[in-house]
C-alpha cells in the first residue's frame, strides 16, 4: 500500500495524514475484492524494514494499526471476514498483541473471505524462520510441504500482486509465495487506488495466459 506519504505531501499535509487516508481505503477495496468472489486479500502495511523510519512516524503507524483493529473487529466479524496478521509480534506492545489475538479469534469462523495484513512482516524473515523450524524438527522438506512452515500456511499463493505508488520492486513482500504471481505496478498513490483500477487489473488478469513454466498452463 505504497504512496501515502507522497499523497499527503501533494496536499501540503504531514505524512501521517496520508497514512490515515490510506487506512480508510482498506474497507472499500476489501468490499470490492470479496464482493467479486475473490477469497483472499493480503495487504502489506508495515515491513520489517519500516522500523528504520523516524520514531514519530513508526509510532503513528503502530497507533493507526491498533485503532484499525479496535474499530474493525466487530465489522469484520459481522461481515464474515477472517482477519489474519502476518509478521513478528516480538516488537509490538502487549496491548497490540492481545488485540491481534482477539481479532483472529473473533473473526476465525468467517466464511466470506480472508483479509490478511502484513505488519512487521518480511518475506526473508518468513523464509528464515520457516527454515529454522525445519532444522529444529530435524526435517528435510519438499516444495510440497515447505509452505506449511511459512506464516501463510494454509493460504493459496497470490494470483495477483499489485504494487501502488510507482516503485517497481517487491520490497521483501511474500518472496517465496510470489514465484508465479502476476505482478501489476501502478503509479497510483495508495489513497487514490480505486475500484475502477482494481476492475481493470482483474479484467487484464482474466485474459492472461498463465503457463507456470509450461506451454498450456497445466
Ligand atoms: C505507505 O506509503 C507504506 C507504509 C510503509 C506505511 P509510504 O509511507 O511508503 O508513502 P510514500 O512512499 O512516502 O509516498
Ligand atoms: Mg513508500
Amino acid at each position: 500500500m505504497d504512496g501515502n506519504g507522497r499523497w499527503a505531501k501533494k496536499r501540503l499535509m504531514p505524512r501521517s495524514f496520508g497514512h490515515r487516508e490510506g487506512v480508510g481505503v482498506i474497507d472499500r477495496i476489501a468490499d470490492d475484492v470479496f464482493g467479486r468472489g475473490i477469497e483472499y486479500l493480503t495487504l502489506f502495511a508495515f515491513s520489517t524494514e519500516n522500523w528504520k523510519r523516524p520514531a514519530d512516524e513508526v509510532k503513528g503507524l503502530l497507533s493507526l494499526f491498533e485503532r484499525y483493529l479496535k474499530k474493525n473487529i466487530p465489522k469484520l466479524e459481522s461481515k464474515g471476514i477472517v482477519l489474519k496478521i502476518l509478521g513478528s509480534e516480538a516488537h509490538l506492545s502487549g496491548r497490540l498483541s492481545s488485540l491481534i489475538a482477539e481479532a483472529e479469534a473473533r473473526t476465525g469462523g468467517g466464511t466470506r473471505g480472508t483479509l490478511t495484513i502484513g505488519f512487521d512482516y518480511g518475506g526473508r524473515a518468513d523464509i528464515v524462520a520457516a527454515v529454522n523450524r525445519c532444522v529444529d524438527e530435524g526435517r528435510k522438506v519438499s516444495e510440497a510441504d515447505f509452505p506449511d512452515f511459512l506464516q501463510t500456511a494454509g493460504m493459496p499463493d497470490p494470483d495477483i500482486v499489485i504494487r501502488t505508488g510507482g516503485e517497481k520492486r517487491i520490497s521483501n513482500f511474500l518472496l517465496y509465495q510470489m514465484a508465479y504471481s502476476e505482478i501489476y505496478f501502478s503509479d497510483t498513490l495508495w489513497p487514490d487506488f480505486s475500484s475502477e483500477e482494481l476492475d481493470g487489473i482483474l479484467a487484464d488478469y482474466a485474459s492472461t495466459d498463465r503457463r507456470f513454466g509450461g506451454l498450456n498452463g497445466k
